[in-house]
């Protein structure tokens, strides 16, 4: 492409501080190139919620619906009761762009910190990516209370998994797994005990799997998986999970590998019937809001990841570089502001 036009939603909290370094960054790479970006703004999150009392209106996701991706900070505010942005933005958003694919890399760059004691546990570092169901699962709002607030109160929250939506994730990620040298697969699930759900998702990776024989396929239960990420991060390639093992995991894989503040994500529709969606993994952090304190790297590594989505994949390597180099020279007893960091993975491109 020659062009891009992309709607940023900022957020919440530090989400618009970390965005407007992504889109620096952006701005710093297209333009060596000739590629031209054009930006719309959209407001949503608490703000718009405490004025209006409107999430997401059927307007603003039929005007996103024209754009080639979207930029997104973070949404969520303590100030806002927990569950009305989540479950009226931020998920609404996923499910109506048909976000199947929640792509979130886990590397571990020279220079980043891990609390694991790498020369032992990952002497070849880390170097996963998590395909995480983004549409279904436990998200999907399947559920109910009775008898709410008495001793007797049951609450439901039924897990839904659709053969449809099971195997276009599954494909996914054997695709994503066959494209990376190591060339692995691993399921996270618990079909040991989620039978249901458990078994439909086993047995659609072993029908897919004989399309992609080079393709080397293992299966771990999510509470072994969580030990594994700990003792022996080296042997995940590419996981592919559900929807909810998928969300806790990958808080896991980026504590592991340099922290939140360095993780980012992709809300994908490889169909691509809808703009996909790339978000830094970490919340809005309201405790730093306006300090310039926030570290923008997983937003600028969310841009990253959009361009190679949109079919810029030499952009999003220099992308990448920038941050590697900005990393590996990072002094930790020299803090920088926001800005500071934005600037200077801008500088390196
Ligand atoms: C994430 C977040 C969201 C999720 C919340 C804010 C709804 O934790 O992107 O991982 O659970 O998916
Ligand atoms: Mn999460």
């Amino acid at each position: 492409p020659t062009s891009l036009n992309l709607a940023v939603i900022g957020g919440d909290g530090i989400g618009p501080e970390v965005v407007a370094q992504g889109l620096k960054v952006l701005r710093a790479v297209t333009d060596q190139v000739g590629v031209s970006v054009t930006t719309t703004d959209y407001d949503l999150g608490a703000k718009r919620w405490h004025k209006s009392g409107e999430t997401l209106p059927d307007s603003v996701v039929e005007e996103l619906r024209g754009h080639d991706a979207i930029l997104l900070g973070a949404i969520g505010h303590p100030t806002v009761p927990s569950g009305v942005l989540e479950r009226g933005v931020l998920l609404p958003l996923r499910f109506a762009l048909d976000h199947c694919v929640n792509l979130r890399p886990s590397v571990l760059f020279p220079g980043a910190v891990s609390p694991l004691d790498i020369e032992r546990v990952a002497p070849d570092g880390i170097d996963f990516v998590v395909v995480r169901e983004g549409t279904e699962g436990p998200y999907v709002g399947n559920g109910g209370a009775l008898r709410v607030g008495t001793p007797h109160e049951i609450a439901t929250e039924v897990s839904v998994n659709t053969a449809y939506g099971v195997d276009r994730v599954v494909r996914d990620a054997f695709e994503r797994a066959s494209a990376r040298p190591r060339k692995k697969l691993t399921l996270v699930h618990k079909h040991n005990v989620l039978v249901h759900a458990g078994h439909l998702w086993r047995r659609t990776v072993e029908a897919v799997a004989p399309e992609f024989p080079e393709v080397t396929v293992d299966y771990l239960h999510i509470d072994a998986a969580t030990i594994f990420m700990t003792t022996d991060p080296g042997r995940f390639d590419v996981i592919v999970t559900d929807n909810l093992f998928g969300d806790i995991i990958t808080d896991l894989a980026a504590a592991i590998s340099g922290g939140i503040g360095l993780a980012a994500s992709g809300n994908i529709n490889p169909m691509r019937t809808a703009p996909s969606m790339f978000e830094p993994v970490h919340g809005s952090a309201p405790d730093i809001e306006g300090q310039g304190k926030a570290d923008p790297t997983a937003a600028i590594l969310s841009v990253a990841l959009m361009l190679e989505h949109v079919g810029l994949p030499e952009l999003a390597a220099r992308v990448d570089q920038a941050v590697h180099d900005d990393l590996a020279e990072r002094d930790p007893s020299v803090p920088r502001t926001t800005d500071q960091i934005g600037d200077a993975v801008a500088a390196r491109l």
